[in-house]
């Protein structure tokens, strides 16, 4: 039974102008270099795309997940863009690289993975999302509402082969601990966790009738640095569609809703999860607001068909604008919380510095 694996890995190796924009010679560099390996067999197929600063490799192939072959050849992609970042002097160049050699597995040297392998369904339409200035624990909304919420998929309703609802797969990337739970029974201790987005992450999410694997969420530098938190990585998904799973439509229609997420300006501030078409994956207003675009492939044997560009649609005009309101509503705060994140989940922060300056001058209330 020949089996297809998707494999997305995505790193930030270099951009213009300032963390912004993924430079076009990077994206070629990576073509030519997945492009070799397609020609070599190892790779059925691939796309390369980008989300603002992030470059994101989607690639199909038969070797399964955590391949090292595959791992190694993206991390090679990366090196060999990483010395045109360095020649162009693009900002932040190489700069989720965070190791100097490959060491089997690419988890946990910096880029981001949602990988899956499944056997083809008859017709198999799969979802891509890659966000920029934004963490996984973003993904929590909209994945949850699309395999458990009634009011989004209305196929958990009044599709049989749906009903039984899905088995979700939560990391608590603090601890480096997972739990697996099932929706719809423990819909409201799934939630409890949920909330929490800077902790508790959906990283896989299976059809309970059969196990059949139907999202998987990059997760990888926060669940590796456990008991320390390690900023923001702008995350992607892989969802599968129809047929037993959330229609494709059902899986889109979460991000019609901008929600608030962690992430923008410094990694430091809350701000509205914008939901564009990919030529607008350019956060330029305070570095933002928080983008997110959905790539739409149908897979045939192991080869990518498409992509629809799936949020280049007017239909998503008022979720931009109410994004744009929350954005500007957002920015009128400043330096304020809840737009500037709670101390502990800031990227940057001279706090503590503050705090020694004026030990001395702190007196007792009486
Ligand atoms: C957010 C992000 C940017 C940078 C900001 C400052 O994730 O990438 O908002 O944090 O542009 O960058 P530096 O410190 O490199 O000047
Ligand atoms: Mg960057
Ligand atoms: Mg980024």
């Amino acid at each position: 039974m020949v089996k297809t694996t998707i494999s997305v890995i995505k790193a930030d190796v270099g951009s213009i102008a300032g963390h912004g924009l993924a430079h076009p010679a990077l994206l070629k560099k990576c073509e030519e270099i997945l492009e070799n390996a397609k020609e070599e067999e190892l790779l059925m197929d691939y796309y390369v795309t980008n989300c603002g600063d992030d470059t994101e490799l989607i690639m199909t192939h038969r070797n399964g997940e955590e391949n090292e072959d595959i791992h190694k050849l993206a991390w090679h992609a990366f090196i060999e863009a990483t010395k045109i970042a360095k020649e162009l002097k693009l900002y932040g160049a190489g700069q989720d690289l965070l190791a100097d050699t490959f060491s089997g597995n690419i988890k946990g040297m910096g880029p981001g993975v949602a990988e899956m392998e499944f056997k083809e369904r008859p017709s198999d339409p799969v979802v891509i999302f890659a966000c920029d200035k934004t963490e996984p624990g973003a993904f929590n909304l909209p994945i949850y509402k699309m395999f458990a919420d009634p009011f989004n998929t209305a196929g958990l309703v009044i599709d049989s082969s749906l009903h039984n609802g899905f088995k979700f797969e939560i990391f608590d990337v603090m601890e480096h601990k997972k739990v697996f739970m099932s929706c719809p029974d423990e819909m409201y201790d799934l939630l409890a966790l949920l909330g929490t987005t800077n902790r508790y992450v959906i990283k896989r999410i299976w059809r309970r009738d059969d196990n059949e694997i139907a999202a998987s969420v990059s997760t990888e530098r926060l669940n590796l640095m456990a008991g320390k938190y390690v900023g923001k990585d702008d995350p992607v998904a892989i969802v599968r569609s129809q047929s037993g799973f959330p229609a494709a439509g059902e899986v889109v229609e979460p991000f019609a809703f901008p929600h608030l997420v962690g992430g923008w300006m410094r990694g430091s501030h809350n701000g509205p999860l914008m939901p564009v078409a990919q030529k607008n994956a350019y956060p330029v207003r305070f570095d933002g607001p928080p983008r997110v675009i959905a790539m739409g492939f149908q897979i045939a044997d192991s080869k990518l068909i498409g992509p629809a560009d799936m949020f280049d649609d007017p239909a998503y005009d008022r979720s931009r604008v109410l994004a744009s309101e929350i954005a500007e509503y957002m920015r009128r705060h400043g330096p304020f919380e809840p737009h500037r994140l709670p101390a502990d989940e800031m990227e940057y922060t001279t706090l503590p510095g503050v705090l020694e300056k004026l030990q001395d001058r702190f007196e007792d209330i009486d």
